[in-house]
């Protein structure tokens, strides 16, 4: 250490130049301290000095009638009235490197991995500004999941931002878990929040595996944590995304889930007594949410694709955490539970799903295919129960006729087993090639002849006219982004 760097080093140590204040109340999460006047996010220590001193961090969340409100990282338990508060910095900051690859971080940037310190190579804050909107490059290159429904059906453009919504247990996490590990994109950023720590283990070791592993960074807080930790990891996970963007890379960033997010600041919100709104969320929430999700994107150098898990409550469709993300993002994918419980997995609703980008990523016959097969999927939906019940009769609707020969090859690939590895390019080739292949005899062709370049000519999948119900348009709106939840409710 140089003569001045030790001179910092000792002028840091001093308290005597620090803004210091006293702690007076604490009501719940939240702990009122005298003499602090520190801007909202800044960090502080608090000394319990009747617990050996211990330093609890915390974060200022607001104030009010010249009492700073401070929210700590962790239990208030074991802080008394008058122990000192001591300005930390303005904001949080958390070391980054490239060598955090591979590495399970806590909601403060450590790692808990046991695998030793990580020598940052630089200390970031963690809440960056959004890229500037003139900043942001178009959405023009596609990125491979390696999830062939999404691949085929709801082509993903490197820096969108989609959500993944579903009720409990219909499979988000092993969807994130097989996106992770299949995806083309170099690195991949994933922040766990609110899980159960059980739930973190078994993501380690069974959907990410070693091999998805050695390119993801892990940002972990449980739901037994404070909701400050939580919602820190959200941010730490974004600004470690943002890092590897700023290197030029293609980041993927995995989040599950944003309601877990939403709900640590209900948490927080409330204990400083905001006022709840629908369901008890706070305003704050619905400041937070826009505020996070739009630091990922595309930028001039690299991009940030997002995925966000979103917790539908007793899959309660007009969720408003849910109506509030669906507004942010570029896209949704519904899984659904009527096809989880029949084992089809990913349970991936394509029906009720649309990527709002695949239009200007995906070539002409791509795009055309995955028309005719949401079309197929329809038609098909519609009379399923007919065909169940043995009711169906062949002849009446050619084109439906069509579509109940393909499910078999629709289906085939559709579902897909956590191990099995696909790509893009391969997810494209297999969709047109189920309409390239001529159908038996007796069903009539395709308007147009049935060829890759005739799938190009049909009518779009919402054209009224062809729809042998209002399945088809159903279908277009849905597509399209209109509200769709209602439609789902009636199909459950
Ligand atoms: N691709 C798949 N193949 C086979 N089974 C699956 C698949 N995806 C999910 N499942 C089944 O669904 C269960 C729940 O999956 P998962 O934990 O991913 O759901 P979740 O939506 O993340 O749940 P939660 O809301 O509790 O976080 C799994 O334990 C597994 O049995
Ligand atoms: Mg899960």
């Amino acid at each position: 250490m140089n003569g001045f760097a030790a001179l910092e080093a000792q002028i840091d140590d001093l308290d005597l130049l620090r803004i210091t204040g006293q702690i007076r109340r604490v009501t719940g999460l939240v702990a009122e301290a005298d003499g602090l006047p520190l801007p909202v996010g800044s960090s502080c220590r608090i000394i319990c000095r009747t617990d050996g001193n211990r330093e609890l961090e915390a974060e200022v969340l607001g104030f009010e009638e010249g009492r700073t409100l401070l929210v700590p990282c962790g239990s208030t338990a074991g802080i008394s009235a008058g122990d000192r508060v001591l300005f930390e910095g303005d904001r949080f900051r958390v070391g980054v490197a490239r060598s955090l690859l591979g590495r399970v971080l806590d909601g403060r940037g450590a790692p808990i991995d046991g695998r030793g310190a990580i020598a940052a190579e630089q200390r970031i804050p963690i809440d960056a500004r959004p890229i500037p909107p003139l900043s942001r490059r178009r959405i023009a290159e596609p990125l491979s999941t390696g999830v062939r429904a999404i691949d085929a059906l709801l082509t993903i453009g490197r820096g969108q931002r989609i959500g993944i919504f579903s009720g409990s247990g219909v499979g988000k996490s092993i969807l994130l878990g097989m996106l992770a590990r299949a995806t083309d994109a170099p690195v991949v950023v994933i922040g766990l929040i609110g899980e159960r720590g059980r739930e973190v283990r078994e993501f380690l070791e069974r959907d990410l595996g070693d091999e998805g592993r050695r390119r993801a960074v892990l940002v972990v807080a449980t739901a037994d944590e404070s909701p400050i930790l939580r919602l820190r990891a959200a941010r730490v996970a974004t600004a470690i995304a943002e890092w590897f963007r700023d290197l030029g890379e293609d980041v993927v960033l995995l989040l599950d889930s944003i309601t877990r997010v939403a709900m640590a600041q209900r948490e927080l919100g409330l204990s400083a007594s905001e006022p709840p709104t629908a369901k008890a969320f706070p305003p704050s929430v619905f400041t937070l949410l826009p505020r996070l999700l739009e630091r990922t994107g595309p930028a001039e150098r690299g991009s940030i694709t997002g995925f966000y898990s979103v917790l539908v409550e007793a899959d309660d469709l007009n969720d408003p955490i849910g109506d509030a993300v669906r507004g942010i993002l570029d896209g949704h994918i519904w899984l659904s539970r009527s096809l989880a419980n029949r084992g089809y997995y990913p349970a991936i609703d394509v029906l009720q799903s649309v990527s709002r980008v695949m239009q200007h990523i995906a070539g002409a016959s791509h795009k055309a295919a995955a028309q005719a097969l949401v079309e197929d999927l329809a038609r098909y939906r519609d009379v399923e129960d007919l065909l169940r019940m043995g009711a169906y009769v062949r002849g009446a609707e050619p084109r439906t006729d069509a579509a109940i020969d393909r499910i078999g090859a629709i289906e085939k690939l559709l579902r897909q087993t956590p191990e099995e590895r696909s790509t893009l390019a391969e997810a494209a080739s297999q969709l047109i090639a189920i309409y390239e292949k001529p159908l038996a005899a007796s069903v009539p062709p395709l308007p147009g002849g049935g060829g890759g370049a005739a799938v190009a000519a049909r009518p779009a999948a919402g054209a009224a006219s062809s729809a042998p119900s209002n399945t088809a348009s159903k279908v277009a709106a849905s597509r399209a982004g209109a509200p769709y939840f209602p439609q789902q409710r009636g199909r459950k």
